[in-house]
Parts: structure tokens; C-alpha cells; sequence
């Protein structure tokens, strides 16, 4: 009998092997692939350079003379090089994006499942205009157009194409310690409509590609207060709130239990590792720190994806362990808060077609390791683990600045780890978090929103 563990690993290994065509597809299609080949071509898929990326995704199929063909259940339609899409019958009923199917405002299916079902049958069916145009055999009959365009992203059948452009899936740039000569920087008066008027959206825009593609970004000339950050930060998105609160602003009192709340140096990390969902942007001012009569009180970053990389390439197999291997975390010391949650991940954590998204790396929040783990397990873990902090702490990875009371840094907490310099001295320091899912959807819609290409009906809810 095959296991439900076994089914997934099956069927993640053929979502793997199906989206990626070209290079990568030999890599981690092959089902006998050992697990340091997987690892390092599923790193491959996140990082790669636009040459690279291009390899990886086929050409669009000319669209030179398509032709159809049919059985009762499925369409098939040749593209006219040699390759061809099948298509069941009911994916196609269900991705019916006609104005009774599909809400042309909202964007949201209309239709139920109620009647997509394996008996649907097809009256007539032809190829006109760049489209695909068929005639239910439903009563009464409904007529569906999918524009060709449309049927190459959605083909499964085989898949021709990924789906990086539709979900803005830009290359990401790794860094070491050498992005201290250069760091992603914009101004405030590139963000603040009141400086720049309407092309403060526009300055957004830069300002969130530049944290998705090095996963940080200074913002410089900031008013040194509470108000005027927090309003930089809505300019972004809308706040998190947390059991820390939502715009936060501190001396360091230990008011909370943790130790950011400390003036003790901290290694680098991910925060809030802990919740189900961590925090998406780290957000901080330095508000104040004389020095002298203060000291210290430096900046770390760490771009844990680089960390990732250079893992993969010293041993593969420290990579697979951390990329499976789940590790808990809590934070229990807040009275009346015990955070831990209920499904643990992996320092590594993977898309359902083998991308790494997030790491999550705090070695103070970690829980007690090892359930469900082999005793073999748990020495690769440590070993793999010792491995990445090697790295993460190496004079190549650590990248450490002096933050001065003007500018904000941004940092991607799913990507790129922070920590500090052990301090002297009153600091006052302010900030916030803000939600993966917020910023990454302001980002796309400021994306579309500069950007002229496709139709809203076909370019949206993939
Ligand atoms: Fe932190
Ligand atoms: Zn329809």
C-alpha cells in the first residue's frame, strides 16, 4: 500500500518536473535523483539569473496554425510546432470566464462545481480570432472564448510555460557583505505624495522592488519622529498587530519579554518564527542614540537566501535536511501569551514547486527539536545547522551598519535575517510590522498598475 506521504511526494515531484521544462526539468524530474542534485536545482530555481531564468521557461509556442482535436471528454489543441495541449472538458466549463462565469469587477467565479461535471459535452467547437470558442452541450447551451494566450500559461497537459510572469515572479539578488558599498536605498521624498505628488506611487513601487529583489532597503531623509514613520510605513501597507502591539516605539526597558527589548547583542535572525504566518517586513527608525555618550548599537543583516545558496553548494545534503526537517518555535514570555504553532516548518521553507520562500532562523525562539525526527536525523540537523550559522556569522555574509536617527530600513523577514551590536547609552528606537501577503500585493497591483499588459478577466486569479 503506498502511504499519503508517499502521494504527495509523487505528486510534488511531478508538479516539479511538469513546470519546469528545459535544464532544470532532467534535474529534479528525474524521480531517482539523489536528494543534493534536488537541492540544488530547487535553489537554482529561485535565484538564477535572467539568463538562466529564460533557459528554464520554454518558448511560447508559435502560434503559426493551430488546429483542434477532440474526444468526447477533452479538446485538444495543436499549436502547430509539434507540441500540443489537452485540456478536460470540465477544466475548460470551469475556467469559463464569460460575465455569468466570471465576475468582471470582482474578479471572482461565479459558477459553482454544480455543473462542471465529467459528463460535460462540447456542441461545437472552433479557433477563431486568437481564441478558442466552444458551445456546451448544456441546457441551456453556454458559450465560452479562451484566448490563446490563456490556454499556453494554463496548459497541464503537458505544462509549456511557468507562471512566473503573471505571478511577478522576478529573479531575486543574493548578497553577501560586498552590498555595503551599494544598498538598495530610496529617498522619503520619493515615497510622500506631499514631496513628489503623483509619482510618490511610482516611488513605491521602486521602493518595494528593491525589497523584493535584496529582500531589504534603506529609506533615507526621514523625519526623526514616531508620527512621521508610521506614516511612511501606511505608505507601504497597513500595519500588523502583534503581542508586541502595532506601531511600536521604545527605549530599552525590557517592557516586553524578549530580548530586542534588551541591550544585549543579537545574532543574526528571522522574528516571529513562531507564528504560523511570520512576520512579512521588519520595519525600524533609530529615533536617537547620542553616541558618545553611547556606543555600540550597530545593524546586522544577513540575507538568509545567500546563506541558503552557499549551503547547497558546500554540502547538499545539509540543504535537504534543513529544507524537510521541521523545527518548532514559541515565544511564552509574554504573561498571558504562548505562541507556538500548531504546524511546524522547516528552517527552509519550499513553494509546492520546489522555490525557497522563507527561512525562518532564530535560534533563541527555537523549541525542543526532534518529534517525529530519527536519532539520525538529529545529528544531521546539527550538523546542517552548525553549517548555516558557519556561514550566516562568516565575514562574507554579515553585512553590519551604523543606522542613524533619518533612516528606515525595510527588511523582508521571510528572506533576510537582522540583529545588533550590544548597546550603551539611551536608544530610542520605533517601528512596525507589516503582513507577506500586504506588501507583496501592494507591490503586484503597483506593478499593473505601471504596466499596460493584458486584460484584467485573463492576467488575474492565477
Ligand atoms: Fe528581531
Ligand atoms: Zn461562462
Amino acid at each position: 500500500m503506498i502511504s499519503p506521504r508517499a502521494i504527495a511526494a509523487t505528486s510534488r515531484a511531478r508538479l516539479r518536473d511538469a513546470v519546469y521544462a528545459g535544464p532544470v526539468r532532467r534535474l529534479v524530474g528525474n524521480t531517482n535523483v539523489k536528494p543534493s542534485l534536488a537541492a540544488s536545482a530547487r535553489l537554482r530555481t529561485i535565484h538564477g539569473n535572467s539568463a538562466q531564468r529564460a533557459q528554464q521557461v520554454a518558448q511560447s509556442p508559435h502560434l503559426t496554425s493551430p488546429q483542434l482535436s477532440q474526444t468526447d471528454s477533452q479538446v485538444v489543441v495543436h499549436w502547430g510546432d509539434g507540441r500540443s495541449s489537452t485540456f478536460d472538458n470540465q477544466f475548460l466549463f470551469d475556467h469559463c470566464r464569460c460575465p455569468s462565469c466570471f465576475h468582471p469587477k470582482t474578479l471572482q467565479r461565479l459558477k459553482t462545481l454544480g455543473p462542471v461535471n465529467p459528463d460535460m459535452r462540447i456542441n461545437s467547437i472552433e479557433l477563431k480570432n486568437d481564441a478558442l470558442h466552444i458551445t456546451w452541450g448544456t441546457t441551456p447551451a453556454h458559450q465560452s472564448t479562451f484566448p490563446l494566450g490563456f490556454l499556453q500559461q494554463a496548459s497541464y497537459d503537458p505544462p509549456l510555460l511557468n507562471r512566473d510572469q503573471l505571478l511577478d515572479r522576478t529573479p531575486l539578488k543574493l548578497w553577501g557583505s560586498s552590498i555595503a558599498e551599494n544598498p538598495p536605498t530610496v529617498t522619503y521624498d520619493s515615497v510622500m505624495p506631499e514631496k513628489t505628488g503623483a509619482d510618490a506611487e511610482k516611488g513605491v513601487m521602486k521602493w518595494l522592488e528593491k525589497v523584493h529583489d535584496y529582500g531589504f532597503c534603506f529609506v533615507t531623509g526621514v523625519p526623526t519622529s514616531a508620527t512621521a514613520t508610521e506614516e511612511l510605513i501606511r505608505r507601504m501597507a497597513f500595519i500588523r498587530e502583534t503581542h508586541y502591539g502595532g506601531f511600536w516605539a521604545f527605549t530599552a526597558d525590557m517592557s516586553k519579554g524578549d530580548l530586542a527589548y534588551s541591550n544585549e547583542g543579537l545574532p543574526a535572525h528571522t522574528d516571529t518564527p513562531y507564528f504560523t504566518d511570520p512576520a512579512g517586513l521588519q520595519i525600524f527608525h533609530c529615533l536617537s542614540h547620542p553616541c558618545p555618550p553611547g556606543t555600540g548599537g550597530e545593524t546586522l543583516l544577513v540575507d538568509a537566501f545567500y546563506v541558503a545558496d552557499q549551503v547547497a553548494k558546500r554540502d547538499p545534503a545539509a540543504y535537504e535536511t534543513l529544507s524537510r526537517l521541521a523545527v518548532p518555535f514559541h515565544a511564552s514570555g509574554n504573561e498571558g501569551t504562548m505562541l507556538r504553532p500548531p504546524v511546524s516548518q522547516p528552517i527552509l521553507r519550499h513553494d509546492h514547486v520546489g522555490r525557497l520562500q522563507q527561512a525562518r532562523w532564530n535560534n533563541e525562539d527555537r523549541c525542543v527539536l526532534g518529534e517525529g525526527w530519527t536519532p539520525t536525523e538529529i545529528r544531521q540537523w546539527y550538523a546542517a545547522a552548525r553549517l548555516f550559522d558557519d556561514i550566516c556569522t562568516s565575514k562574507e555574509a554579515e553585512y553590519w551598519v551604523k543606522l542613524t536617527p533619518g533612516t528606515v530600513v525595510v527588511i523582508d523577514n521571510w528572506r533576510v535575517m537582522h540583529g545588533r551590536a550590544a548597546f550603551t547609552g539611551q536608544r530610542t528606537m520605533c517601528g512596525a510590522y507589516v503582513g507577506a501577503d500586504d506588501w507583496r500585493s501592494r507591490r503586484r497591483a503597483l506593478l499593473r498598475q505601471f504596466s499596460s499588459t493584458g486584460s484584467a478577466d485573463w492576467n488575474s486569479g492565477w
